[in-house]
Parts: structure tokens; sequence; C-alpha cells
């Protein structure tokens, strides 16, 4: 028998027991005839009394050698409450080395001096620390009661194909050769979009599936190329019934893992959250939406602004020490159409452009935004869509520097009536928004021919905080319009045929109206830990360029290999 407890669970109530405990050395103190060593495995650590004699009949005792002990648990003199072992150790009476161990590269402990590579190098290692370790317990309670949620209201957990076939929308796909089929190429599945579809023409009602999804990017921190998806499809459904009960299912999500209670999630039609936010994924957490002042502008007759498309502002309140760092702030942003008005204390005005600001139009632009004295207010202007970007990018590099981003809050909001379609200037053609299959709302599909741009779709998104959670839309299901589309983005008759052609076939059997959304799991665990890295709760994630560092991949391929998958060698 290795053990008969395990190192987490044994208490005060244990005194006088006789046990049997296994686990790797975390700890070892020498006090001369006495050692004390602390023991570790995934429920906890116990601490080991030892004498002399014992230690030395052992071979070598070194961190992270694998031991067995035979003991009886007995009260400890100095205790450590902050442990459910704290109260007891064993006095040991035989040792048995398990498996010896290398000394270890970095400390394995809840803080750690190993740097991130070296982590990755030995993952193994590092999943023995209890950050990593109970990252993985929360991903799968995670995992766990979204399986429960969605099995207990009627979806059915269905796996999907992993290799298909390239189809050239959205990322990059990584590509696998056929041995058998010369010349031959699978794709790794990004999403399994088009399956969960065929699934509802299958006439399974409601679907769901925890999947891996590849994609061939950049990696970030919030970006693998791996990375796992809550995939979801519903059949005769519309926006709102997606969006009522995916609202009630993250709504869950936050009561069972977090005990959170979050408020309605408010809607945000794309135009306007690009409007106020100058962004499609807004943070709401700290006001600051923007407000258009071309009309102002033009009553108060300023000439060097009048002729811009837009100018638009923001106030930042009063924050603490904010006068502070201001300045230092201020030289870092680096934009040439934009300035600023601070509103001392004093009550004194001061801009960043006072020859072309009189003291005047300072006192309106004030009035204008019902600032008090400690405001900030910050001015954008000039091309539309790039003035509320780089005020966009401005407002979140504001509420960074100030550290307006509130730790504690979540802000969950949907972006609905995002544009259909997008004029790609590279490739001189339209890409879908979200994809090909995503319904156009069907007041705006006249639009098609004269108009495409403006298009709004039945697609929507879920922005947590700033940060794009899950992503879906209803689906186009008529046979016409799903060629109209293909048609607009490209694709001749003959691509529609052989890329999409077994989909297409499907829509002559009745196909259901349906929809459906993606959650990024990966995402979500993250968001809801307040971490900063989906890496964290990955238990062996790619490093940012994309390669696995314990492993050492992607790695080459030997000539006789390259020759069986019929490639160049
Ligand atoms: P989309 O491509 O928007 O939609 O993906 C859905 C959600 O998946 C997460 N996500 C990622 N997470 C980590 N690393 C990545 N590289 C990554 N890419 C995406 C995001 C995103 O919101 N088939 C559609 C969904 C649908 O229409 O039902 C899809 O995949 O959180």
């Amino acid at each position: 028998m290795y053990r008969t407890h395990n190192c987490g669970e044994l208490t005060r109530k244990d005194i006088g027991r006789e046990v049997i405990l296994s686990g790797w050395i975390q700890k070892i103190r020498n006090f001369g005839s006495l050692f004390f060593l602390d023991i570790r495995d995934y429920f906890g650590i116990t601490q080991l009394i030892l004498y002399k004699e014992l230690v030395k009949k052992a071979f070598f005792l070194g961190r992270e050698c694998l031991i067995q002990v035979k003991g009886k648990v007995i009260e400890r003199s100095s205790k450590n409450l902050n442990i459910p072992t704290g109260e007891i150790e064993i006095s040991v009476c035989h040792i048995n080395l398990l498996n010896p161990s290398l000394s270890p590269p970095f400390t394995i402990d809840n803080k750690t001096d190993g740097n991130e590579e070296i982590r990755m190098i030995y993952r193994y290692l590092d999943i023995r620390r209890n950050p990593i370790k109970n990252n993985l317990i929360i991903r799968h309670n995670l995992t766990l009661e979204t399986r429960n949620f969605l099995s207990k209201n009627g979806f059915l957990e269905v796996e999907t194909p992993i290799l298909i076939n390239y189809t050239p929308e959205g990322a990059r796909s990584f590509i696998v050769p056929s041995r058998t089929h010369v010349d031959k190429f699978y794709a790794l599945a990004q999403s399994p979009q088009l399956f969960k579809q065929l699934l509802m023409i299958g006439g399974i009602d409601k679907y769901f599936q925890i999947v891996k999804c590849f994609r061939d990017e950049d990696s970030r921190s919030d970006r693998q190329i791996e990375f796992t998806q809550i995939d979801c499809e519903m059949s005769f459904v519309e926006v709102h019934d997606v969006l009522a009960f995916f609202e009630h299912f993250i709504k869950h999500i936050f009561r069972k893992i977090k005990n959170i209670e979050l408020d309605s999630f408010p809607c945000i039609s794309y135009s306007d959250a690009i409007k106020m936010y100058g962004t499609d994924s807004p943070d709401t957490r700290f006001g600051m939406s923007f407000v258009e002042l071309n009309d102002l502008i033009k009553k108060i007759d300023i000439n060097w602004l009048k002729k811009e498309e837009l100018v638009v502002g923001i106030k930042v309140n009063e924050y603490e020490n904010i006068h502070e760092k201001i300045d230092f702030f201020l030289k870092k942003i680096e934009n040439k159409n934009f300035f600023w008005i601070k509103y001392l204390h004093d009550k004194t005005l001061i801009s960043s452009n006072q020859n072309f600001l009189s003291k005047k139009i300072l006192k309106i632009f004030i009035e204008y935004f019902k600032a008090l004295p400690g405001d900030l207010l910050f001015f954008s202007y000039g091309e539309k869509i790039k003035t509320r970007e780089e005020l966009g990018k401005i407002r979140l590099k504001i509420a960074n520097f100030f550290n307006l981003k509130k730790y504690e809050i979540f802000n969950p909001l949907w972006i609905i009536d995002i544009p259909l379609l997008e004029w790609e200037e590279k490739s001189k053609k339209y890409k879908s928004v979200h994809h090909p299959f995503t319904s156009p709302k069907e007041e705006d599909i006249h639009l098609l021919e004269n108009n495409p741009k403006g298009i709004r779709s039945k697609s929507y998104d879920l922005i947590i905080n700033g940060i794009e959670i899950g992503s879906g839309s209803i689906r186009i299901h008529n046979k016409n319009i799903q060629n109209l589309i293909f048609k607009h983005l490209g694709l001749s008759k003959k691509e529609i045929k052989s890329r999409f052609g077994f989909f297409i076939k499907a829509f002559e059997y009745g196909i259901p109206p349906h929809g459906g959304i993606a959650f990024g799991l990966d995402r979500l665990i993250n968001l809801l830990e307040r971490h900063t890295n989906i890496k964290d709760f990955i238990a062996f994630p790619k490093s940012n360029y994309g390669k696995d560092l314990m492993i050492d991949a992607p790695s080459f391929l030997e000539k006789e290999k390259l020759k069986e998958l019929h490639l160049p060698y």
C-alpha cells in the first residue's frame, strides 16, 4: 500500500493514528539530531519529523524526491493554522525512497523564482505548484458546470471532426498533408461551424461541444493557436432567444463559480459602440463615453476645428494624484490631432493649445462637459473612423494608466447589429465580419446589390470588461441568400460548389431556422479569475511564438517522413 491517507487530510482528530503517506519533499530543515520535512501531494502538505539515524538510512533526501513514510500522527508544538494539516506532524519510523529527483530548476512553491520560459520547459514541475494546479481545478469546475447546465437544458454534446477541409475564411488554418491521398491535405478545424449547422439539419435540436479549435495566428495574452470553445447551436430560434438563454447561462456560471450575481446585460448596437467608445468591444467599467462636438464647434465658431469631419471628447473625473502623474502621461500620447484641457482645483484652465484655444472657449468646453475642478478633458479630431479609433485607444490608455479598470466589477454587454460585410482593400473583395453563414437582417437584404457595407447582420458578441468572450449569429437558412452571400464574397459558382457544395446540398432537405454562439473557454476562466493571460489556465500552453517549449514543437521531419507524405525533401 502506497498510502493510508493523502498529504492534505490529517488533522487533530487523527492524533495517535499510525499512517502511511507518500509525497514529494518540498522543504527540509536540519536541526542536527532532528529533521523536519514537508511532503506534498495533490491534496496538500504534511510536516514530518525524523531522527537523524533514519535520514541517514534513507540514501539521499533532496527537494522533489518522492518518499513514502510510515509513522504516528502527533500534535505539533508550533502550529501553522494557515493549512488544514498545520496542527499535526508525523513522527516517522520508516522511510522509503520511491524515486529520487534532480534538484528542480526553480522553486516549487506558491511563489517561484522560475521565469516563464523555464516553467514552460518544465511545465510538469510547474503544475506541482498550487497556483497552476488550482487553475486546472477551476477549469475542470467550469467545464463540469457548463456540461451539467447545457445538458439539463436539452443540449446534446456531439463531437465533430477536427480533420476537415481548408476554407479560406477567417484566420489561417493549420494544414495536414495526407499520406494515403497523394497531394491532398486536411485542415485542422478553426471551429465546428459547418458541422453544428449540419447537426441542426440532422434534427439535433440543441447541440453543444467543449471543443479544441486551431487557428494559425499570432498568440497574445488572450489568444492561443490551440484553444477551447464552448460551442453551441439551437434550432428554431431568433436573436432574442439566443441572447436570453446564454445570458442565463453566463449568469449561472458567474453565480456557481464566483458567487457573483450579474445584472441584466445591456444590448448596444455596433454603430453606437463605435460612436460612444471607438471600439466594438467596449470596456464600460469606467464611463468616459465619447461626446461629439461638431455642432458646438460650429456654434462657437472655432475656425481651425470647423472643417474636421469629427471632433470628439471625453471627460476624466478627478482621481487621486491624477495631476501628479498627468504630465508624464500626456507626454506619452503621440497623436497630432489631439488636445487636452486641465481644470485645476483653483479653477485655473490650462490647455495643450494655448495659442488656439482662448480662455472663453475653454470655459465653454468646461460648461458643455459639466466638468468640475480637478477634471480633465481629452479631445481628438479628424477623419471619423480614425478619430474614433484613436480616442478609443487613448481612453483605454487613460484607464490603464490611472488604474480606472475596477478589478472587482464585471460589466457584460451584447453588441448587436454588427455589419455583415467589410471591404478588404488588399484583396479588393468583401469579407464577412463574422462568417459567411451569418444571416443578414431581413430589412437590410435589399442593400446587397448597391450598398453591401450598410447591411446589418443577425450576429452578436458578448463583451465583458472589454474582452470578447463569445460570438455567434442566426444563420442563413435559405439557399438563395447563402449563394448570394458567397457571390458577394467573390466566390465563383465553381468555387462555391467545390468548397461548400455539400453544405448547399443540405439546404435542399428542409433546413430549420437556427443560430448559435461559441464562447472562448480559456478567455472566460481568465476573466472570471481576473488573470491577464489565458496561458495560466491551459495545462500545456504554447509560447507567444506558437512553440511548445517542453516538447520543442514544431520540429523538422525526417526525409523519410516527408517522402511518405509526398512533400518536397
Ligand atoms: P469566433 O471566431 O468569434 O466565432 O470565436 C468564438 C470565441 O472564441 C474565442 N476565441 C479565442 N480564444 C482564444 N484564442 C483564440 N485564438 C481565439 N479565437 C477565438 C473568443 C471568441 O469570441 N464559429 C463561430 C461561432 C458561432 O458563430 O457560433 C466562431 O468560432 O472568445
